[in-house]
């Protein structure tokens, strides 16, 4: 039997508009789901954002206020799509009025408020799940599969990099994101939560950190006529050294100054019997090094090997072909897609607010430790 599921995007700004896209492209990525979608209703603080919204996707409903979302008994799931600042209060009334929750990273703007959040959907007994996309790219599905199969044998060490160039031009204007009271930090809490999610993902969990923080461009523009520059509050590089409860040792970047950089995830994972390499802006391959390759004569076959993991998603998907080259968009709907799928089939969801909640503390210790200059355990 199929389950209706209702769905209610707040916050239609950038990633709402392409959870929008994620949800209204389900039916043709796969072709059979115990589950249909339907988009009921769109919020947005900004009237105009909101009514875009539903002339856009044809939402049923428009609102400013996410209370009216709340109320719709024909909305089910909720998906809150807006600023740091709110997602604390937002995931707390969302649990209370029984939906369940997606939330694009961070979970929250600190710990403490991630844990209230916790407590609340524990509660409620609602099913969420945090929207980390870069975990759906088949490249990284494979990586995980090969670490589990013990691929790598014991790893050593890792590097993992999240890299922008977006605010490298000292006269890009101050963004919520650079303001502390919205965002609740810089690029740390901003872009960090896809690195240390990813080697939360891939490896397990983490032991202690060591963190350095910077802001490199002091001041900006103040967006308004004034011409005025105001201080800017948060980081714009974070650099990390972790150690893991498996003992592996490694170092997570997180940069909105990587001149060149687009919008690139990265990671090296070395370990005694192999090694694997991915870029996200080349997502259709996995590099791995199998140290059981021969390597003679000359080499033997021996060397980093590209697997053709390009979109070879495992059932339900069914569009494009396992062939076509895969792009950004394509891990939110896998994403969303596995969400809604845990709901109709009532098993557990996978990355949840737990391990929201646990990227929030790992940034709230690197935040400390670059105040106090030394390692924090976790
Ligand atoms: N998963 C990802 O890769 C990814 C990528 C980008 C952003 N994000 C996260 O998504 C969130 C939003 O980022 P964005 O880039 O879309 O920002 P944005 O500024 O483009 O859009 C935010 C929207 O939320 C609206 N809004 C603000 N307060 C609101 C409220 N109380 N109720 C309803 N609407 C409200 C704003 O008017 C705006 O339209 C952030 O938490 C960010 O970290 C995740």
């Amino acid at each position: 039997m199929v389950m209706e599921l209702g769905v209610g995007i707040v916050g239609y700004g950038f990633i709402g508009k392409v959870q929008t896209y994620a949800y209204r492209s389900l039916p043709m990525f796969y072709d059979v789901l115990p589950f249909k979608a339907r988009l009921v209703g769109v919020c947005d603080v900004n009237r105009k954002a909101a009514e875009q919204g539903m002339e856009q996707a044809e939402f049923q409903c428009c609102a400013t206020d996410y209370h009216e979302l709340l109320k719709r008994k024909d909305i089910q799931v909720v998906h809150c799509c807006t600023p740091n600042i709110h997602h604390k209060e937002l995931l707390i009334a969302a649990a209370e009025a029984g939906k369940h929750i997606y939330c694009d990273k961070p979970l929250a703007i600190n710990a403490p408020e991630a844990r209230e959040v916790l407590a609340a959907v524990r509660k409620a007994g609602v099913k969420h799940q945090m929207g980390v996309e870069y975990r759906f790219i088949p490249a990284v599905l494979r990586a995980r599969q090969l670490i589990d199969e013990g691929f790598l044998g014991r790893v050593f060490s890792f590097r993992c990099q999240y890299l922008h160039a977006s605010y490298i031009d000292p006269n890009r204007p101050l963004s919520w994101r650079l303001d502390r009271k919205v965002a609740g930090g810089g690029a740390l809490l901003d872009m960090g939560p896809h690195p240390i999610d990813m080697i939360l993902y891939l490896l397990g969990d983490y032991a202690g950190v060591m963190a350095l923080t910077e802001t490199c461009i002091k001041d900006r523009p103040v967006v308004d006529e004034s011409g005025r520059r105001a201080a800017v509050e948060v980081d714009d590089i974070a650099l990390l050294q972790v150690r893991l409860k498996n003992g592996a040792v490694g170092t997570i970047e997180a940069s909105r100054l990587a001149t060149g950089a687009n919008d690139e995830l990265r990671f090296d994972i070395h370990g005694s019997q192999g090694a694997i390499s991915f870029n996200c802006m080349d997502p259709n391959w996995l590099s791995a090094y199998d140290c059981r390759d021969a390597d003679a004569p000359i080499g033997g076959r021996r060397g980093f090997k590209k697997i053709e993991t390009v979109q070879r998603y495992p059932p339900p998907a069914t569009l494009p072909v396992p062939k076509q080259a895969i792009g950004w968009m394509r891990y939110h709907v896998a994403s969303v897609c596995d969400f809604l799928l845990h709901i109709a089939q009532d098993t557990p969801t996978c990355p949840s607010f737990e391990e929201g909640a646990r990227v929030n503390e790992i940034i709230d210790a690197a935040y400390r430790s670059s105040t106090e200059g030394r390692w924090i355990d976790l």
